[in-house]
């Protein structure tokens, strides 16, 4: 059984920072690394283990710092190098660990590598990158995430660059040993400083094969998904794993854009010695607005594709281990878009999605600001955005003249920048998160919605979360225990058992806006109710009646059958 096999990062909580967005020590409006440190304490009191970092690099900007010029200096708007070693300690002397972006899919155009490589094509950097030299006339079609083509013509080599992201984002090549080996010397560099692990950067898009054929549109309708399909990706990711990773007592964790199930385990199958997780995209792939299978629930997705979703994705790791996620710095908060961010429900809701998040198997990934309920801010003006994927989107359709008024409301819901407005500390000005002026708004409902506030109330989502993780931690069970889903077709609840040695949980989990019955189909007599976000105890029987967005979590012996 796993838990004789026990391992650090399994039983982690991961805590993840958008550094630009957690707290200003300096009064310019962006988030640094001083300011990180400030918070540490605040941190640790959560109960978390590990803090994942959003790219602190060098970098222009162009897309928030994953865009880097030099892998090795820290971005100057968050600090200096001792500001970061400072920080590694204080990490440490907590006992907590500390992982680092990983971002070798492209560099920087202002990297020195492509400074280097659009001199000429004789530049030994020319081959660091993929080129489309002018002779072979145009290059074929590849779209990009950020653009309409991920091709980009430089007049001084000649040759369109490949840029899957934006044209500031050029594309590394994997092919070339040369790249490979900066890329691991430069990962040597920050495992010898001490950091704990990776989270790694579209790395199922690294691999791609120079010759560029036409993309197979029945296999990938959607051309996106066959940029994870490089011929030697699982090489390169082994190689890494013998040359690197499997030197230091780490954990990895792999952004796993376009991967399917299928495919998962070859990731993060333990004998295959590459990746120990990877994520997957499912949260963003339920999309919001399909109610087709119980159109009167209060749910605006499909709760039913949801835990298709996560059962899928737990038994597609193998012999490997889950992530477990519902937001991050890439998509909108989790409880505007799976729960409910109106007042009446908001901390039912949050807590709610928390009970899912720290009960599932796998680790959590939690995006910081989510413990205090965070809400998407609603911009209405294009003005207000700042991410690079919706302004640049903005801008094809005022070109076109589409509906920019209409993309303005789905934003609302779908930005990236729904998830990076500034943590919310106090109901002081800018929510305590600087003393001048924001680089992105402040959501309005800080006045109500932050950490001082709920620091005093016992019943706060943010003490829940606390209590949440302690319950975690408090037995191995919880962790290494098998997920059984038991209401499949149930349109309303999620309902789950987890089997462990000692102890079997049974999750009841309503996520609709109205009263909910849950049919586990097994006996609860004698079970211990361990956490209710309702404070009493809810009906049980064989049927679990739920009050909107309840959740509750049991303990038994063994549940009867
Ligand atoms: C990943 C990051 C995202 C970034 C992109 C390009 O998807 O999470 O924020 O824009 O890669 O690096
Ligand atoms: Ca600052």
């Amino acid at each position: 059984m796993e838990q004789n096999n026990r391992i650090w990062w399994k039983e982690a909580v991961v805590y993840q920072i958008y550094p630009r967005s957690f707290k200003d020590s300096n009064g310019d409006g962006i988030g640094d690394l001083c300011g990180i440190i400030s918070c540490l304490d605040y941190i640790k009191s959560l109960g978390v283990d590990v803090i994942w970092l959003n790219p602190i690099y060098a970098s222009p900007n162009d897309d928030n710092g994953y865009d880097i010029s030099d892998y090795r200096a820290i971005m100057k708007e968050f600090g200096t190098m001792e500001d970061f070693d400072l920080l590694l300690r204080e990490v440490h002397a907590r006992n907590l660990k500390l992982i680092l972006d990983l971002v070798v899919n492209h560099t920087s155009d202002e990297h020195p590598w492509f400074q280097e490589a659009r001199k000429s094509r004789k530049n030994p950097y020319y081959t660091y990158y993929h080129w489309w030299p002018v002779e072979q006339e145009t290059p074929p079609l590849r779209p990009s995430y950020f653009e309409e083509s991920a091709w980009t013509y430089d007049p001084h080599t000649r040759a369109w660059y490949l840029h899957y992201f934006s044209r500031k984002q050029p594309d590394l090549n994997w092919e070339n040993r040369e790249v490979r080996e900066a890329v691991y010397d430069m990962m040597r560099f920050w495992f010898d400083k001490g950091i704990d692990g990776f989270r790694m950067d579209s790395i199922p898009l690294i691999a791609k094969d120079p010759a560029f054929p036409p993309i197979d549109r029945k296999k990938y309708p959607d051309l996106f998904s066959s940029y994870a399909h490089g011929p030697h990706l699982h090489e390169y990711l082994h190689e890494m794993n013998r040359e690197v990773l499997s030197k230091y007592d780490i954990m990895t964790v792999g952004e796993g854009s376009a991967v399917t199930y299928k495919e998962v385990e070859k990731f993060v199958g333990p004998e295959r010695q590459e990746l120990d997780m990877l994520y997957g995209f499912g949260p963003s792939e339920v999309r919001n607005y399909t109610t087709a299978d119980c159109p009167d629930s209060g749910i605006g997705y499909s709760l039913i594709a949801l835990k298709k979703m996560f059962s899928g994705w737990d038994k597609a790791v193998g012999k490997g281990w889950p992530a477990i996620y519902l937001g991050n710095h890439d998509q909108p908060r989790m409880l505007s878009r799976f729960g409910d961010d109106r007042p009446q429900f908001r901390v039912y809701a949050a807590k709610m999605l928390a009970t899912f998040l720290l009960t599932m198997r796998g680790t959590p990934y939690w995006l910081a600001g989510d413990e205090i309920g965070m809400c998407n801010p609603k911009f209405d003006r294009i003005g207000d955005y700042r991410d690079i994927a919706t302004l640049n989107q903005y801008k094809q359709i005022e070109k076109r003249k589409g509906d920019t008024q209409w993309f303005l409301q789905m934003q609302q819901q779908t930005s990236r920048d729904n998830a990076r407005t500034p943590f919310q500390w106090d109901n002081s000005g800018q929510a305590g998160f600087t003393t001048g002026m924001p680089w992105i708004g402040v959501n309005p409902d800080y006045r109500k919605i932050n950490v001082a506030a709920q620091e005093k109330d016992p019943w706060s989502v943010l003490n829940y979360f606390r209590q949440l993780i302690a319950l975690r931690k408090s037995s191995p069970d919880l962790v290494y225990a098998g997920y059984t889903l038991l209401d499949a077709k149930n349109p309303r609840t999620y309902t789950y058992l987890r089997k462990g040695e000692k102890y079997h949980y049974l999750v009841v989990l309503n996520f609709s806006s109205k009263q909910a019955e849950a049919y586990p189909g097994i006996d609860m007599q004698g079970a211990e109710i361990l956490m209710c976000n309702y404070g009493d105890l809810p009906q049980l029987d064989k049927v679990v009646s739920l009050r909107p967005y309840e959740a509750v979590v049991m303990r038994s012996e063994e549940f009867g059958g």
